[in-house]
C-alpha cells in the first residue's frame, strides 16, 4: 500500500476528466428545473449512510465526513469519486451478471445524481434544521461488524499472540502460534459455528494490515484441496474443512455461513493467525500487533446441517488456480483461464477474488449440464479492496453435479494500470506484494440430490437445468 493517495489521485485525474465530457452536459441542463438540492436535507443521509462507517476518527479512510464542513472542504473530490463510482468501494462490473448481494455498498443511481447536483449548486448547507441527528459511531474495537445482525457480541472471542512489526518496508508473514480455545473459549464438546469474524484488534494493527486468516490448528498442511472432487469421504472432509475459519481484509470481515450450515468446533481445538503485514508506511517498529476473531456459535446441541452429504467449503481456492505457472510480460496483459467440473451439487454463497497489483479483473462463467450458459459476475480488481460478494439468498447460483465452471483471470502490466509498480518488468508468482497471484473463493455448499431438488423448486422465477 506503498504510494496509495498518488495512484488515487492519478486515477481520478483520468476519471474525472473523461465523466467529466460524458456527464457535465445533461447534468448542466438539468439543474436549473430542480429543487436545489442541500447538503442538510439531501446529501447527509447519503453520507451517514454510505460513507462515515470508513471515513471518521480511527476508522480506514484518510480523511472524516462527518460534518459538513468536512464533507464541503471535500465537495470536488466526492463528486469525481462518486461519478466514477471509486466510492463507496464495490469493485464489481454492474453491467452484466447477478446484481443483488447481502453487503451491496454502492449508492443507487439517483444517490450519485443527488451528490453530483449538490456540488453543482455549490455545495449549500440548506436549512440546518432539515440535518439528521449526528449517528453515535462506536468507538474503535468497540463493535463487532456482525453484532447488529445476530444481536449481540460474539460467544467467544480469541486474540492473536501480540507480534512486533519492523520497519524496513518489506512484507511480513508471521505464523502466530497457537491458541487454546478450550481455555479461552470454553468450549465444550461440539459446537457449531454461524458466523465468524476476523479483524485487527487496534488502528495500529490496521494500519498494517494487508490481509490475514485463523486456522483451527494441527488439521492439515495448507495446500491439500477439500473441495469437489477431492478423494475424502463425507465425513473425513467434515472435519478436515474445519482448517480454514475465517479470512479478512479490507472489504473481508468474515463468513456468515448460509442458514441450515456451519462450521464444526471441538473442545481442545487451536486457532493459528496467519496475517500478512505490509508495513510501508512505518518508520519505526511497531509493537503490539494482534489481530482477533470473533465466533457466533449455534445454540448448544443443534447439528444445523440438513443430511451428512452436505459439505460447506468456503475461501477455497479453486483447482488450476494454485499451482499454474504464472508470467506476466512487460507491458502487456496477460489472460489465465482454468475451468472445473463441480462433482457435487452446489449452492454459492459468496465470491470473492484475489490478485495483487497487476490485477485487473475475474470473469466467472457456468456451463450447466444441459448445456445452458450463464455468465455468473465479473469482478473487478483493485488491490486496496479485498471484497467479498454475498449473494442475496434467492439469487445465490445453484449449480447442479456437472456444471463446468469457468473462470478466466486478466492482468493488466501496462501503463493503463495505475497500481503496475513498473510495466517494463516481467512478473512472476509469489507472496510479496509486488509478485502477482490470482485465486477465486467461492463459498459454497453442496447438496444431496433430494435436497437440491428442493432447493431447485423452491426457487421461482430462475431458470434450472434439468437432472
Ligand atoms: C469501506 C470504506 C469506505 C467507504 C464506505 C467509503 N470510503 Fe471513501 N475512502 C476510503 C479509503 C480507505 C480511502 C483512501 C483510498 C486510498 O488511499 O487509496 C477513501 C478515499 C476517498 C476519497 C478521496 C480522498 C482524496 O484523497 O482525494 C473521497 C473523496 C472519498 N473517499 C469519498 C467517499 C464518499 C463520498 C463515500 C460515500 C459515498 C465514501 N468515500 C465511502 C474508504 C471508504
Amino acid at each position: 500500500m506503498a504510494d496509495e493517495s498518488g495512484l488515487l489521485r492519478s486515477t481520478l485525474g483520468f476519471w474525472g476528466g473523461l465523466l467529466l465530457l460524458a456527464c457535465s452536459a445533461p447534468l448542466a441542463a438539468q439543474a436549473p428545473a430542480t429543487v436545489e438540492v442541500t447538503y442538510a436535507r439531501d446529501v447527509a443521509p447519503i453520507m451517514q449512510a454510505s460513507c462515515q462507517s470508513c471515513h471518521r476518527p480511527g476508522s480506514v479512510a484518510p480523511m472524516s465526513l462527518l460534518t459538513y464542513q468536512d464533507a464541503r472542504r471535500w465537495a470536488r473530490s466526492i463528486k469525481e469519486q462518486v461519478q466514477s463510482r471509486v466510492m463507496p468501494p464495490w469493485p464489481l462490473d454492474t453491467g452484466v451478471g447477478i446484481q443483488r448481494f447481502k453487503n451491496d455498498q454502492s449508492l443507487s443511481d439517483e444517490e450519485v445524481e443527488t451528490i453530483v447536483a449538490w456540488v453543482d449548486a455549490g455545495a449549500p448547507l440548506g436549512n440546518p434544521a432539515d440535518m439528521p441527528p449526528d449517528i453515535a459511531w462506536p468507538a474503535w474495537g468497540e463493535r463487532w461488524a456482525y453484532e447488529e445482525r445476530f444481536g449481540r457480541p460474539p460467544d467467544v472471542v480469541v486474540s492473536s499472540p501480540a507480534y512486533t512489526v519492523t520497519a524496513d518496508g518489506m512484507d511480513q508473514w508471521p505464523i502466530l502460534p497457537a491458541v487454546d480455545v478450550t481455555a479461552e473459549m470454553g468450549v465444550k464438546g461440539e459446537r457449531w459455528i454461524r458466523a465468524v469474524e476476523l479483524r485487527p484488534a487496534t488502528p495500529g494493527s490496521a494500519s498494517v494490515f494487508h490481509h490475514g486468516s485463523a486456522r483451527v490448528a494441527n488439521r492439515l498442511p495448507e495446500d491439500v484441496y477439500i473441495g469437489p472432487g477431492s478423494s475424502n469421504s463425507p465425513a473425513e472432509v467434515r472435519d478436515l474443512q474445519r482448517d480454514q475459519l475465517a479470512e479478512a481484509a479490507v472489504g473481508v470481515e468474515g463468513s456468515i455461513f448460509p442458514e441450515g450450515t456451519g462450521r464444526l468446533l471441538k473442545e481442545g481445538d487451536q486457532i493459528v493467525f496467519n496475517p500478512h503485514f505490509y508495513p510501508a508506511k512505518l518508520t519505526e517498529d511497531l509493537p503490539d500487533v494482534a489481530l482477533q476473531v470473533g465466533v457466533w456459535l449455534y445454540p448448544e446441541g443443534v447439528v444445523p446441517r440438513p443430511t451428512d452429504g452436505d459439505i460447506v467449503y468456503d475461501q477455497t481456492s479453486m483447482p488450476g488456480m494454485e499451482d499454474a505457472p504464472l508470467i506476466i510480460p512487460p507491458n502487456s496483459q496477460a489472460t489465465y483461464r482454468t475451468s472445473f467440473r463441480l462433482e457435487g451439487n452446489a449452492r454459492i454463497h459468496s465470491i470473492r477474488g484475489h490478485m495483487h497489483l497487476l490485477g485487473a479483473y475475474n470473469v466467472v462463467e457456468a456451463v450447466y449440464p444441459d448445456g445452458r450458459y450463464e455468465l455468473i459476475n465479473k469482478l473487478n480488481w483493485d488491490q486496496r479492496w479485498h471484497t467479498a460478494f454475498l449473494y442475496e439468498d434467492d439469487v445465490q447460483p445453484l449449480l447442479p453435479k456437472g456444471t463446468v465452471v469457468i473462470i478466466t483471470t486478466v492482468f493488466d502490466n501496462t501503463r493503463n494500470n495505475l497500481a503496475a509498480p513498473d510495466p517494463d518488468q516481467w512478473v512472476f508468482a509469489g507472496n510479496r506484494t509486488v509478485d502477482e497471484m490470482f485465486r477465486l473463493r467461492l463459498g459454497t455448499t453442496f447438496y444431496s440430490d433430494e435436497d437440491f431438488a428442493e432447493l431447485v423448486a423452491e426457487r421461482q422465477g430462475r431458470p434450472v437445468a434439468s437432472r
